[in-house]
């Protein structure tokens, strides 16, 4: 999501931030998320702007209230290839779609920059390899993944695919939950599903305030990799 959109989308949490707290984000992410923010903008811009990251680094906890009360659609699940030797889960956050790849696979390994998510997942998951990085640069090798796959992360951002198909083996999938402009994948041959949308289960009402009306993931694309 550029700039601009993420400030007109930002829930109405964003008032909950102030700029201390964006100068309390670690340096690295500080200074990741400031470069995609243009020169001039205002402090409450700003605010909207890195809304999400100030959630996964200062407000793990709602994240992760968040992620229980928004479960996938399990009819995306369903179409995850199973038996995967290496499944990967970029942006994993505190373990969502990750739960689910260990499930169907030998071995997980999720890939997520905030250190508190990190914590949540390795809790949970301990079999899970966790790795600090972002998506633009992973720390794995070329084709070591048959199943390389994301929710709620990613769009069409060239310097990301070319990262996600680079760590995934010949014959392969790349799947993305939720993604950003589905329509981009549809018009560049990703297979693109989309179900029905699941009613929230019920959720505590700060949920609403804090985030907006729940959605939990019902869409998908997915390609094969040659
Ligand atoms: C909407 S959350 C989804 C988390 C998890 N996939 C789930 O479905 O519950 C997006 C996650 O992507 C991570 N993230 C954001 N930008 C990233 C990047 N450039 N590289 C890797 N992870 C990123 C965030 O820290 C956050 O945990």
């Amino acid at each position: 999501m550029d700039f601009d959109e993420a400030v007109d989308r930002a829930p109405p949490g964003w008032r909950y931030f102030t700029t201390d707290d964006v100068a309390r984000l670690p340096d690295a992410v500080r200074d990741h998320e400031m470069a995609r923010v243009p020169a001039g903008e205002t402090e409450e811009r700003i605010l909207r702007g890195l809304f999400w990251t100030l959630v996964y680094h200062l407000a793990p906890d709602r994240w992760d209230e968040l992620a229980r009360h928004e479960p996938i659609a399990s009819e995306l699940i369903d179409v995850l290839p199973r038996g995967a030797e290496l499944a990967l889960d970029v942006g994993a956050g505190s373990g969502r779609l990750t739960a689910h790849l260990v499930r169907r696979s030998t071995r997980v390994i999720a890939v997520e920059p905030s250190a508190p998510l990190r914590a949540l997942l390795t809790a949970r998951l301990p079999s899970v390899q966790v790795l600090s990085a972002w998506a633009e640069a992973l720390p794995l090798a070329d084709g070591s993944s048959q199943l390389t796959a994301a929710c709620g992360a990613f769009g069409p951002e060239p310097n990301v695919l070319d990262e996600l198909r680079r760590v995934t083996a010949a014959g392969g999938v790349i799947a993305l939950i939720s993604p950003e402009h589905p329509e981009w994948f549809e018009q560049h041959g990703w297979r693109r599903i989309v179900a029905p949308a699941p009613p929230p289960p019920e959720h505590p009402q700060w949920l609403d305030e804090f985030f907006g009306p729940l959605d939990p993931p019902h869409e998908l694309v997915m390609t094969r990799v040659d």
